[in-house]
């Protein structure tokens, strides 16, 4: 009896081993059979007990079989199979049943089955591609509901969830719920403090990586009234999710804050606060750079230079430090960000601005080194972020200085998911998944590897989901190289360290054109393939340099406004060897005749010469196998010819480099941000730079700007005009009377505040001239005492207000540093400190005209000039900025 039922399972056993059987549905009831054999019946008693065909184990698991039953005739007799276990689970509890031998035989079956799953057919959903999530948008209070967020003022954070203009966000929350939130990344503000007291970003606060180069302390306390600035950037990255404020785009990532920009500071310092813990520090976030006044030109000095290109070759483990710059606040003044040697730095992220509704807003400022824009005040709406004190919120932040850490926070997610994504690796990126808005904008054009790019919005519009998914996959990039292409000067132009100048060709009002030709051969020898960023040298003088343009055009066509005109920008220096940078030429093949062409709006009498100029490709090696070298940043060595260049790796050589000595005044604060900023009207139809030439941005008439420059600089400052031109227009109403009053005694109140933050900061700086006084007697500073501090103290005057001066000394002219040369004779003087520790003399400020173009006085610079001074040799992309100035 016994023998029967195990044939029968050993039949099915051999059936195991073979494909699963076919099913029929249609003919069949099917069910899954979990079977007990400690209960004494076998499976084939079971299935004869039930009246069904064992088909086979079912899957993998043990003791549970796949059975069938043909389908019941009666439609009514839908469940034979479980009826009839039902009938023996009953008859075995029965008390009354009897003990016959095939009662206990019906019991051993009942206990033996331990459960029967009837099989119905299901349509299974596809997991892959992922299901489109469902059209319906999201709003920010939903979002905070499902991701239990606590913080009060998330609602307010459009740049986060925009629930009026859903296509324009960060759009980052997908990846928060995929757990990329930041975890592990270290992101330093390079700034005027970070309040690691706020409980919104006590806990992510990162200590090892602060310090304060102001108050050399270790921690990067806010002291001044205004500093505030630092504060509200580190909240945009890393504000706690908690129950204050709002959160941050990386809010599991640190932030670290370097203190640089509420005091002087010398270049070394700055050169070390970009370097600042750059093992740990991943990204540096920078918010700030010299004036945009629309007439300033200034670039990092040689150390800071020498400290980015350190960053990106050995900071984080050799994968290269991030460096996020704002892009600038001038646009209303037609300022443009490749007269900022930070933002068209090839080594830096440049970062713009659109509105919540993604529009351009007029402070933002274009060039051809924009590379992505973020979101952040105009039309109305600020960015509301965490605001220094232990538990404050600001909903007035904005302008660049807002866009470029919402961009640096989408870099913290990214390196969550891509640690090893390199400084190069992260600008690909941004090129190749910026989103491009408004693409009815004129000022869109292709790019020659197909791309759609502008000097407003770079390659678009940075967005969180994009950027990261394809990090995710990203293929590292080789190595970089690069290629100087041997200067041209045009007619034997030539211009000496003294900015002494032979040869060159008159710019017509149609310009002179020159060619360099890149050809095949040379790259191959270069082992050079991909290119990236193109930089262009130019030597030009001119007696008004805003009136110049240079533009350049690529083998295929395509053109980079590199300077559009400048109607503020008197300067008479032209560009002694100003570098311009050019993104848009990403991926595009450089073999060809590259052209450039520079031109003239022949203002008045105002002429130029066109020297020469040079050029250098940026790109990947070809083969990671064969040796390239890295950059090394040259000397200063803005001549032409350019001079052999002869570095070494520790850029130490034979000659000394006037600007490593220098000190920067940093003005407090300087808002070069326009009060309405929040209020700009943003556009989407307007070209960046006109095309013929004739009439560039600005969004001012032309005649404002060029008399306001040409006026006293306390009356320019342009963020005041805004300021004061809201008054005029209320000044028809009664309430201009009341304004008055009002303004009299701000200006008392000002002027207390002025005084006493002047006397704070003397007893700050005390330490400094008493350790250096030996130095004050000597050279430069000699000179610099004698210099004056009327323009200084107006400049602070207009910060005791909190509105803001984006032109704090008296020059007009130009931002260029006419250089203290003498090499040898400043080394190691730390002068920059010491004048600001002197009382308040007749003259001008010792910095200001130090570093200034206009003539120097001959009293002031006997000692200087005996040295040898070389106005040109830290001129252009080899100067220093003195203002460095916050708040963009
Ligand atoms: C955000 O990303 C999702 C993809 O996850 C996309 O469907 C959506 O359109 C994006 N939103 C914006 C504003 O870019
Ligand atoms: C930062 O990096 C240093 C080495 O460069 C290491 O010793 C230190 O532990 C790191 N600190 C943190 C907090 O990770
Ligand atoms: C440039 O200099 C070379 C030699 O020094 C001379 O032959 C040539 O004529 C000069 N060109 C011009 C345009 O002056
Ligand atoms: C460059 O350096 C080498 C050796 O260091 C030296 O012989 C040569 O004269 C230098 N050239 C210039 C132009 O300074
Ligand atoms: C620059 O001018 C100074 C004096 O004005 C002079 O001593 C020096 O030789 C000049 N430098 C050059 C390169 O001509």
């Amino acid at each position: 009896m016994r023998l029967l039922p195990l044939t029968l399972v050993l039949a099915i056993q051999s059936v195991l081993a073979a494909q699963p059987a076919k099913r029929f549905y249609n003919t069949h009831d099917y069910y899954v059979l979990e079977h007990d054999p400690l209960e004494g019946a076998s499976l084939a008693e079971i299935a004869s007990a039930l009246g069904v065909e064992v088909v086979e184990q079912a899957g993998e698991l043990a003791n549970h079989w796949l059975v069938r039953v043909a389908k019941g005739l009666q439609k009514r007799d839908a469940d034979p199979v479980l009826r009839s276990l039902e009938g023996l689970r009953l008859e075995a509890k029965s008390p009354h049943s009897p003990r016959s031998e095939s009662t206990l035989q019906r019991r051993r079956v009942a206990s033996s089955v331990k459960n029967v799953f009837p099989q119905t057919l299901r349509q299974r959903v596809k997991r892959a591609p992922p299901p489109i999530r469902p059209p319906k948008v999201e709003t920010a209070e939903e979002v905070a509901h499902r991701l239990e967020f606590q913080d009060p003022e998330f609602g307010r954070q459009w740049h986060l969830v925009n629930n009026d203009y859903p296509e324009h966000m960060m759009n980052v929350t997908a990846l928060w719920e995929d757990g990329i939130t930041g975890k592990g990344v270290i992101t330093a503000f390079v700034d005027d403090g970070l309040d690691y007291t706020s409980d919104d970003l006590a806990a992510n606060f990162y200590a090892y990586g602060s310090y304060d180069y102001n108050d050399h302390t270790d921690l990067p306390t806010p002291v001044l009234f205004d500093d505030h600035h630092g504060t509200r950037c580190a909240g945009q990255v890393a504000a706690v999710k908690n129950d204050v404020c709002g959160v941050g785009i990386a809010y599991d990532s640190k932030v670290a804050g370097i203190r640089i920009l509420s005091g002087p500071i010398s270049d070394i310092d700055e050169a070390a606060a970009l370097n600042y813990d750059y093992q740990n520090t991943s990204i540096y976030s920078c918010s700030w750079g010299p004036p945009d006044d629309g007439r300033s030109m200034e670039g990092p000095g040689y150390l800071i230079r020498k400290a980015m290109v350190n960053g990106i070759q050995q900071g984080r483990g050799g994968k290269g430090s991030l460096y996020v710059f704002a892009s600038g606040n001038g646009g209303r003044s037609g300022d443009q960000c490749n007269f900022d040697g930070y933002t068209n730095s090839i080594f830096s992220v440049t970062v713009a601005a659109i509105d919540f509704k993604g529009y351009h807003p007029d402070y933002s400022e274009s060039c051809a080194a924009n590379m992505v824009v973020a979101y952040t005040s105009g039309g109305g709406n600020y960015i509301t972020t965490t605001d220094r004190g232990k538990n404050k919120c600001s909903h007035s932040h904005g302008g660049t200085s807002a866009a470029a850490p919402n961009a640096a926070g989408i870099f913290a997610l990214a390196l969550q998911a891509r640690p090893d994504l390199g400084w190069r690796d992260v600008q690909h990126l941004c090129v190749r998944t910026a989103l491009q808005v408004n693409p009815d904008d004129p000022d869109w054009e292709q790019t020659a590897a197909g791309r759609p790019y502008s000097y407003k919005y770079g390659y678009g519009s940075l967005s969180g989901v994009d950027f990261v998914k394809a990090a995710q996959t990203w293929k590292l990039v080789n190595p970089q190289t690069w290629i100087d292409l041997p200067a041209v000067q045009i007619n034997n132009g030539t211009m000496d360290a003294n900015w002494t100048t032979t040869g060159g060709s008159p710019i017509p009002e149609d310009g002179v054109e020159s060619k360099i030709t890149v050809t095949k051969e040379l790259l191959e020898d270069h082992n050079f393939a991909g290119l990236e960023h193109v930089t262009v040298k130019v030597w030009i003088t001119h007696t008004r340099r805003g009136d110049v343009e240079v533009e350049l055009v690529s083998p295929n066509g395509v053109r980079s406004v590199l300077a559009a005109r400048r109607y503020g920008d008197n300067a008479n220096t032209g560009y002694p060897g100003w570098t311009f940078m050019t993104v848009k030429h990403w991926d595009e093949d450089p073999v060809g005749e590259w052209t450039i062409r520079v031109s003239d709006q022949r203002k008045e009498d105002q002429s130029g010469v066109f020297l020469g100029w040079s050029m250098s490709i940026w790109g990947s090696v070809a083969d990671p196998e064969k040796e390239h070298k890295p950059y090394v940043v040259p000397l200063e060595d803005d001549v032409l010819p350019p001079l052999p260049s002869n570095t070494t790796d520790d850029g130490s050589s034979s000659s000394i480099v006037p600007s490593s000595t220098s000190t920067k005044t940093i003005p407090r604060p300087t808002e070069h941000l326009p009060g309405d900023h929040g209020e700009s009207d943003g556009e989407n139809h307007k070209p960046a730079f006109s095309t013929t030439g004739t009439a560039a941005s600005p969004t001012k008439p032309p005649e404002d700007v060029a008399e306001s420059a040409t006026a006293s600089p306390s009356i320019t400052s342009t963020p005041d005009e805004g300021w004061f031109s809201d008054l005029g227009s209320l000044a028809s109403n009664q309430v201009w009377f009341f304004l008055a009053i009002g303004a009299v005694v701000i200006f008392g109140v000002g002027v207390g505040l002025f005084f006493w933050r002047r006397s704070v900061a003397r007893k700050r700086r005390a330490n400094y001239s008493s350790l250096h006084d030996d130095d004050v007697a000597m050279g430069a500073v000699g000179r610099n005492s004698s210099g004056a501090r009327a323009p200084r103290q107006t400049k602070e005057l207009y910060d005791a207000f909190g509105e803001v001066s984006d032109d704090e000394d008296a020059d007009e002219e130009t931002a260029l540093r006419p250089h203290i040369a003498s090499p040898g004779l400043h080394t190691g003087l730390h002068s920059g400190f010491l004048d600001d520790d002197d009382p308040p003399t007749a003259g001008s400020d010792p910095k200001e005209t130090r570093y200034r173009d206009e003539p120097e006085s001959p009293v002031d610079d006997e000692k200087e000039r005996s040295g040898a001074t070389s106005p040109g040799s830290g001129s252009g992309s080899g100067s220093s900025w003195e203002h460095a100035s916050e708040t963009r």
